[in-house]
């Protein structure tokens, strides 16, 4: 597989998610037109499919690589916010992991990349996500999707938890602290990305950076934690 096949409201979704995706004219195009314009119009119609899948797929593997050494065959994972989930597709290809998807079933009108205090802003559609593991190859006895706004989350342990920028990049850690203590075991790793990695050493036992994003405006740390503490 080199690259992944989305439609445009796929694309559009995967857009929001990863600002990243759409190229240096259309970001000018932001500034001048405005975020709802942005949010709403620009990045579903001004993209090129082909491309969004192209480096949709390549931002995908590219986490895959950095995470593979976290995750073994067949451990069951949890992902917060995976988005439209090319990173779980390309885990369950690779390694034949039952993946459990909590995510948002809400599109904000205008997206803002940064600190979103009452956890209102969300970029994804259940279903869109579905549509996309599905037309991807992803094996419906293979995933679960949960949406946070229901309260009905599953409660069994799993060996990996990730959340790339979701907790605590976008919305606080306390929203699923309590929920982390019913699903992690003392051996359960959850990873994500934040930009203050020092608090989590009174939160958890091992705390391992892996990753640092410092020429972004938010300058996140990727780590992985180990161990909640008591
Ligand atoms: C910046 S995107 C990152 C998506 C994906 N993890 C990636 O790295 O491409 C943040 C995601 O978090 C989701 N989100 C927001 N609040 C959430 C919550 N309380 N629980 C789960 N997901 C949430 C949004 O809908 C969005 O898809």
């Amino acid at each position: 597989m080199q690259n992944f096949k989305l439609n445009r409201q796929i694309a559009h979704l995967a857009v929001l998610q990863r600002i990243e995706l759409c190229g240096p004219n259309l970001k000018r195009f932001r500034k001048l037109l405005g975020r709802y314009f942005f949010s709403v119009f620009l990045s579903k119609y001004f993209i090129n499919l082909d491309l969004i899948s192209k480096n949709y797929f390549n931002l995908m593997y590219k986490e895959f690589l950095l995470l593979k050494n976290y995750i073994n065959e067949r451990d069951k994972v949890l992902s917060i916010g995976s988005g439209i989930g090319g990173l779980e597709l390309i885990i369950n290809q690779k390694l034949n992991n039952h993946i459990t998807f909590i995510e948002k079933n809400y599109v904000s009108k205008k997206i803002k990349y940064g600190w979103d205090k009452k956890n209102k802003e969300a970029y994804n559609n259940l279903h869109l996500l579905e549509k996309f593991l599905l037309c991807n190859g992803f094996k419906k006895e293979n995933f679960d999707l949960f949406d946070f706004d229901k309260k009905e989350l599953p409660h069994t342990k799993f060996d990996v938890i990730i959340s790339l920028y979701s907790l605590d990049y976008h919305y606080e850690f306390n929203l699923y602290k309590d929920y982390l203590y019913k699903v992690m075991s003392p051996k359960s790793v959850l990873i994500f990305d934040t930009i203050r990695p020092e608090f989590f050493y009174s939160v958890f036992k091992k705390v391992e950076i892996i990753k640092q994003d410092l020429d972004t405006v938010h300058k996140s740390k990727r780590i992985a934690c180990r161990g909640l503490r008591d």
